[in-house]
C-alpha cells in the first residue's frame, strides 16, 4: 500500500494536454510538469502554447508545443504522434480546449450553429480520446480527463448549445469508459464550475480588450453566489482534480464526470 504523495508522482509518464495555451489547459499542463510528466502542449494558438512550454521549461520540466486544431482529427493524430516521438510514448491525455458558444435560443439554432459547436466540444473531445486510445491500448494502460462543464447538470435559456456539447461529453466519457476498460485505459469527465480565466473573461471585457472592472466584480460577485462556499474557481482547482484523475491515485476511478465547482451543482 502506496500511503505517500508518490501515489501523485508522474515521472516517466507522457502526456498530452489540448486547450494547453490558457486558462483551464495551461494550469493542467503546468501541473502534470511539475510532477515528473513530459507534456506535449497543444493549441491552435502558437503563441500561448509557446508561453505555456516556456512556463514549464523555465520551471525545470519537460514539454514541447504542438500546434494542433482539435476540429481536425489529422490534428489529433499528429499530436500522439509528436508524443511518441520525441518522449517515446503516451500514458495520459487531457481534452481541455474549448471555446465560448454561440448565445442562441434553440428554437433558432440552424444546422451550421449545430457543426460549428459540435466541431469543438464533441469531434474535437471523440478525435483526442480516438487518437490517444490507439496508442495507449498498444500498451495496455493509459489515463484520458475529457471537458464537461456544470453547464451539463444545469440548463439554461440561450444557452442549450453548450448544454448539448457538454452532455455529449459525458455521454462520450462513459461509453469510452466501457469500450476502453479492457484495454486498461480509463477515462473520465471533469464539470468545472465558474473559473477565472480567458473564457470566462469575455463576460467583462470590452470590445477594444479592456477589463471593465465593474462588470469583473459583478460578474465574480455573480458566480461566487451560486457556491454555497461564495468561492470562484481558479484554473489550479482544476488542474489539481486532474492530476488526481491521471495519477495512481484513481486507478479504480473511471466513466465518471467529477465536480470541482464550490457546490454550484451536485448532479
Ligand atoms: N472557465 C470556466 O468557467 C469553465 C467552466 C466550465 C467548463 N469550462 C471549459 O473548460 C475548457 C477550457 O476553458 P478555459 O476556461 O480554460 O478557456 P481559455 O479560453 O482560457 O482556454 C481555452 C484554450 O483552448 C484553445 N482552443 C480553442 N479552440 C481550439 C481548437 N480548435 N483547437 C485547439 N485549441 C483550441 C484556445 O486557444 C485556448 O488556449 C473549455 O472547454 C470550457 O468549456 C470552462
Amino acid at each position: 500500500m502506496r500511503t505517500d504523495e508518490s501515489v501523485f508522482r508522474l515521472d516517466g509518464r507522457i502526456a498530452a494536454v489540448t486547450g494547453a495555451g490558457s486558462g483551464i489547459g495551461r494550469a493542467v499542463a503546468q501541473t502534470l510538469a511539475g510532477v515528473g510528466a513530459s507534456v506535449v502542449v497543444a493549441d491552435i494558438d502558437v503563441d500561448r502554447g509557446a508561453e505555456t512550454v516556456a512556463a514549464i521549461t523555465d520551471a525545470g520540466g519537460q514539454a514541447i508545443f504542438q500546434r494542433t486544431d482539435v476540429s481536425r482529427r489529422p490534428d489529433l493524430d499528429a499530436l500522439v504522434t509528436a508524443a511518441v516521438d520525441r518522449y517515446g510514448g503516451l500514458d495520459i491525455h487531457c481534452n481541455i480546449a474549448g471555446v465560448p458558444s454561440l448565445v442562441r435560443d434553440l428554437t433558432e439554432v440552424t444546422g451550421a450553429d449545430l457543426d460549428a459547436e459540435f466541431a469543438i466540444s464533441v469531434k474535437g473531445v471523440l478525435y483526442g480520446c480516438q487518437a490517444a486510445a490507439e496508442v495507449m491500448a498498444r500498451r495496455g494502460a493509459g489515463a484520458i480527463v475529457n471537458i464537461s462543464s456544470t453547464a451539463a447538470d444545469l440548463p439554461a435559456a440561450g444557452y442549450g448549445l453548450y448544454h448539448l456539447g457538454k452532455l455529449a461529453v459525458v455521454g462520450m466519457t462513459r461509453t469510452l469508459a466501457l469500450e476502453l476498460g479492457p484495454k486498461g485505459i480509463r477515462v473520465n469527465a471533469i464539470a468545472p464550475g465558474a473559473t477565472l480565466t480567458n473564457f470566462s473573461a469575455r463576460n467583462f471585457t470590452n470590445p477594444d480588450g479592456s477589463v471593465d472592472e465593474e462588470r469583473k466584480r459583478q460578474w465574480l460577485a455573480g458566480m461566487a453566489a451560486r457556491s454555497p462556499m461564495n468561492v470562484v474557481g481558479d484554473p489550479q482547482d482544476q488542474a489539481l482534480l486532474v492530476l488526481y484523475l491521471v495519477s495512481d491515485a484513481a486507478r479504480f476511478v473511471t466513466g465518471q464526470l467529477i465536480r470541482a465547482n464550490g457546490g454550484w451543482s451536485m448532479g
